[in-house]
């Protein structure tokens, strides 16, 4: 298994682990409320929400898989060990917690000076799946094969025709990227798994 399909396959169990998660926060967001009200924010749900205010829970999850696939954490990487067995201990501050705030208000600060606030740089920009950037280009990358990147890799790597249950969390994953990239309109170019190109 090559470097860049581990990390694909990295970032799919963490995708897997937040959609897990997410299911159970999900039960305390919208248990009670009935279809047509108002989805709840975050800071309504949570209890120490500093950053990630006024957005729904299901893109405060979304950005959270999206930190994790960006740095390679795992949720209890970042935040508490305990929080593994105790969703209230997510709220627990630590060192990297505090260290990804600024990191946020640096994102938004970049591209709003540099790039008329729109979303160009993200989490994933530098970091690529590793809590410390590489400082230094490979030169075994520059000089190696050619490495085209395209958006549906993961999809691509899976010779066999995908299940409906793979879709389904492909098409969820998907969706937790892009409502990070777009917050105010997650469903504008959605990208769907279910017609994969020739
Ligand atoms: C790289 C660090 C990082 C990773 C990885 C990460 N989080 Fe977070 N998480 C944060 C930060 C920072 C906050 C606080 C955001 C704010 O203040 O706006 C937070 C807040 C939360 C909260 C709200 C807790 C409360 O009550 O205030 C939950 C729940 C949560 N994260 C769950 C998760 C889950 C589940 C995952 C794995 C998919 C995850 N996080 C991955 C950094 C991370
Ligand atoms: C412009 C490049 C850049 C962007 C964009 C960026 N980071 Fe970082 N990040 C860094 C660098 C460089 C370091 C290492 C700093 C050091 O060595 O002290 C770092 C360190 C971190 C760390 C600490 C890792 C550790 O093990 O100590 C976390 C957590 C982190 N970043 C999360 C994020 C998150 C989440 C985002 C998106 C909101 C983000 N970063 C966006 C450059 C970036």
């Amino acid at each position: 298994m090559s470097s860049r399909s581990a990390l694909g396959a990295i970032g799919i169990a963490t995708f897997v682990l937040a959609l897990v998660g997410y299911g159970a926060v999900y039960e305390v967001a919208y248990g009670q409320a009935g279809p047509a009200e108002r989805p709840q924010l975050a800071e309504e749900v949570f209890k120490n929400v500093q950053i990630l205010r006024g957005i729904p829970v299901k893109e405060f999850m979304g950005t959270m898989g999206m930190f994790a696939a960006s740095t390679g954490m795992n949720c209890i990487e970042c935040h508490v060990e305990e929080a593994g067995g105790d969703w209230g201990r997510y709220a627990d501050d630590t060192d990297l917690k505090r260290t990804t705030r600024r990191m946020m208000a640096m994102v938004t600060s970049l591209n709003k000076s540099m790039f008329g606030g729109r979303q160009a740089v993200t989490c994933f920009s530098c970091h690529r799946g590793v809590n410390r950037p590489r400082v230094i280009p490979d030169l075994t990358v520059q000089y190696g094969d050619p490495i085209i990147i395209e958006p549906d890799e993961i999809l691509a790597q899976d010779p066999a025709e995908p299940t409906p249950e793979q879709l389904q969390v492909a098409n969820a994953a998907l969706d937790a990227c892009l409502a990070l990239e777009s917050p105010a309109d997650g469903d504008r170019d959605r990208h769907t798994a279910d017609a994969p190109p020739a």
